[in-house]
């Protein structure tokens, strides 16, 4: 893990005191994948376009049955930062790239105000790979059996932050049924690379008044890529 910023390091403080108390309990430092190769998944290939290649006609779960495309990601092979959506949607599931619709405009625009695109440092993906019918909530079998695909594109991508969009991306990854709200502001953890949540950009198209703070948010992600 790179340097992180004050900011986020007094947050993590004081989440852990209101969890904890005074007492500081240290985790042993996880190798990184790149120290410890054997940690990766050995199922699955080394790189990400023979990954694709493997997976892309997965019928794990019954989505593999409705989707038009598999939508796998797009992005940087290298990036420092992973923006981890809910699901694909309906224009997603048409062109088998995620955020492509009207909430995938704003989502460029956002990355554009901190110098990034989706072709440059980032990396973008989604909890499940294939379209849940009438865009209804992932739903836990669907979870478990497509987890573990971004689990592996995470581990070969190696970025220095992942955020995940929405209430629903960050509730699944972290495995909590929480507000928004109380998830958003804390730099969590998942499977060793720190995780922040935020908007998803379709909940600012319906909310504008909540874009100053997810501004804030990539602000933070921004010094933490940065630093
Ligand atoms: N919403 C998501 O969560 N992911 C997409 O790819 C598109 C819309």
């Amino acid at each position: 893990m790179g340097p992180v910023s004050a900011d986020a390091i007094n947050r993590y403080l004081k989440q852990t005191r209101e969890l904890f108390g005074d007492e500081l309990f240290l985790d042993k430092p996880q190798a990184s994948l790149k120290e410890d190769p054997q940690q990766m998944n050995p199922d699955f290939p080394s790189d990400l376009n023979n990954f694709y290649k493997q997976i892309h006609q997965c019928h794990n779960c019954a989505l593999g049955d409705s989707r038009t495309e598999f939508v796998f990601g797009v992005g940087d092979p290298e990036a420092s930062l992973v923006l981890v959506g809910e699901a694909p949607g309906e224009k997603e599931d048409l062109k088998g790239e995620p955020f492509v619709g009207r909430a995938g405009q704003l989502l460029d625009k956002i990355l554009a105000a901190i110098n990034r695109s989706r072709q440059k440092d980032v990396y973008i993906c989604n909890v499940l790979k294939c379209r849940p019918p009438s865009n209804r909530d992932p739903l836990a079998d669907e979870v478990s059996e497509c987890e573990p695909y971004l689990i592996h594109q995470i581990n070969l991508i190696q970025p220095k932050l992942i955020v995940a969009l929405g209430r629903v991306a960050g509730k699944t990854l972290l495995n909590v049924d929480k507000p928004l709200k109380s998830m958003r502001g804390i730099l969590h953890d998942y499977h060793g690379t720190p995780l922040i949540v935020t908007y998803h950009p379709a909940a600012l198209l319906r909310n504008p008044n909540w874009k100053p703070e997810t501004w804030k948010d990539f602000k933070w992600i921004r010094s933490i890529i940065d630093a």
